[in-house]
């Protein structure tokens, strides 16, 4: 399907800018650290893995299951404790600039000037992928949180049209429910509630309430009858996720619908990738809409590879790492797979299917329009300490711990305390 693009430019480009490390000595292999174990992360990520083997540079995969990466976080701080960082690692918004802060990442103004991403990488993922003015990681992709992942099948057996207000979904999932179906899928993982919790702040406040309570903590917004709000309508979509849905793996969930078994998912587009690995596909045999209420806004995540402060001689290959990642046609031959949409604003959406397509016009919509906000439950609204202080409330309250107003008092409480 896809073949490496051979690029002139690129490569003179890169050509010069490695052309120093790769001596005799040179360590011609890469060691990535990641989570993307689900089948369609999987398949997205051989075609880095493809493209660069192909290259000659060879990939000692390091993959923490886990979805959203927390564990994989757990484990990239032992190894860069123990003196062994990774030549590369996924991560996500404010822990690229921790890790930046710490002094422990590489430099790759020369590439990235070499390859113009000032250029063509939009503002909102620049502001995470440099530090003081100096590139530090290279990004892949832009997610986006507030989807609805429905199963066409059902919708059609019960006539359900696209819901577009809250009232609407709440009566969409009440018919599918009673249809026998669970309506939800849910995996009950802190930071698969804190996914939906994203979607449900910006469709009960609007943009400006999601701006001031989740980007910029501010205490009145999070203490406001519209946080109890919120933490009541999370309860109202618990009463339609199925008995098992405990410690489900978020994939998992995805293939409830895929198999009919459930109605929709609310999830980032990664699940996309795990409809497209099944053959599944979009306006056929699934539906990729907005939340509810949120048919303008975009709640982003952009995976990135931060590349870590590596020995000369392991300094060629993962600039070679970081030049295929945003090569052009790369990028749109990992997103058409992985669900996201490409980081670089110069790619056409050509190859993209209608999801893929509608989230690439959504997304350029979004940002032109003042109504692109980084997810909070993805680690690009607030730094890691207030997003895992967020996510023990938000849980607990999904599990029955805290009543709406409790879970609301409780949730600006944890904010102040880690912010
Ligand atoms: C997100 C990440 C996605 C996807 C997802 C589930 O945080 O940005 O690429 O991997 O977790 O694993």
């Amino acid at each position: 399907m896809f073949k490496r693009y051979k690029n002139i430019g690129l490569a003179s480009a890169f050509a010069a800018f490695v052309a120093a490390p790769l001596s005799a000595t040179a360590d011609d292999s890469v060691e990535v650290l990641h989570w993307w174990t689900s089948g369609g992360e999987a398949a997205a990520l051989n075609v880095l893995k493809d493209n660069l083997e192909s290259d000659g540079v060879s990939w000692n995969d390091m993959p923490v299951a886990g979805g959203g990466g927390e564990q994989a976080m757990t484990v990239l701080r032992a190894r860069v404790t123990a003196g062994n960082a990774p030549t590369a690692v996924q991560m996500l918004g404010f822990d690229i600039l921790d890790w930046a802060r710490e002094g422990k990442l590489a430099d790759l103004n020369d590439l990235a000037r070499a390859e113009n991403w000032d250029a063509v990488v939009p503002d909102a993922l620049q502001g995470f992928a440099k530090h003081d003015g100096k590139w530090i990681s290279a990004p892949v992709n832009v997610h986006s949180t507030n989807w609805v992942w429905a199963n066409k099948a059902i919708f059609d057996e019960l006539n359900l049209s696209t819901p577009r207000t809250w009232d609407q979904l709440v009566s969409a999932l009440d018919k599918i429910q009673a249809a026998g179906y669970t309506a939800v899928a849910h995996g009950g993982q802190p930071w698969q509630e804190a996914t939906i919790f994203d979607a449900v702040v910006m469709s009960t406040g609007g943009p400006a309430f999601y701006q001031r309570a989740l980007i910029d903590l501010d205490d009145s917004a999070l203490r406001s009858r519209t946080m109890r709000t919120v933490f009541e309508r999370m309860a109202i979509l618990r009463g339609y996720v199925d008995d098992n849905f405990s410690g489900r793996d978020w994939n998992l969930a995805t293939a409830m619908v895929i198999n009919k078994q459930a109605g929709v998912q609310f999830m980032g587009d990664w699940a996309k990738g795990e409809f497209i690995n099944a053959d599944k596909v979009p306006n056929r045999d699934f539906l990729c809409f907005r939340f509810p209420g949120t048919t303008q806004q975009v709640t982003f995540n952009a995976d990135q590879f931060a590349m870590f402060a590596v020995s000369g001689d392991r300094q060629g290959a993962q600039a070679k790492l970081a030049s295929a990642i945003l090569d052009p046609s790369f990028q749109s031959a990992f997103n058409v797979v992985k669900g996201s949409v490409p980081a670089r604003t110069d790619v056409s959406d050509g190859a993209f299917d209608a999801c893929g397509k509608k989230g690439m016009a959504q997304l350029a919509a979004a940002n032109n329009s003042g109504n692109l906000f980084g997810s909070f439950a993805h680690g690009h609204a607030a730094p890691a300490a207030v997003k895992n202080a967020g996510y023990d409330v938000i849980t607990a309250h999904f599990n029955g711990e805290y009543d709406a107003a409790a879970a609301a008092e409780e949730f600006a409480d944890a904010v102040a305390d880690a912010k």
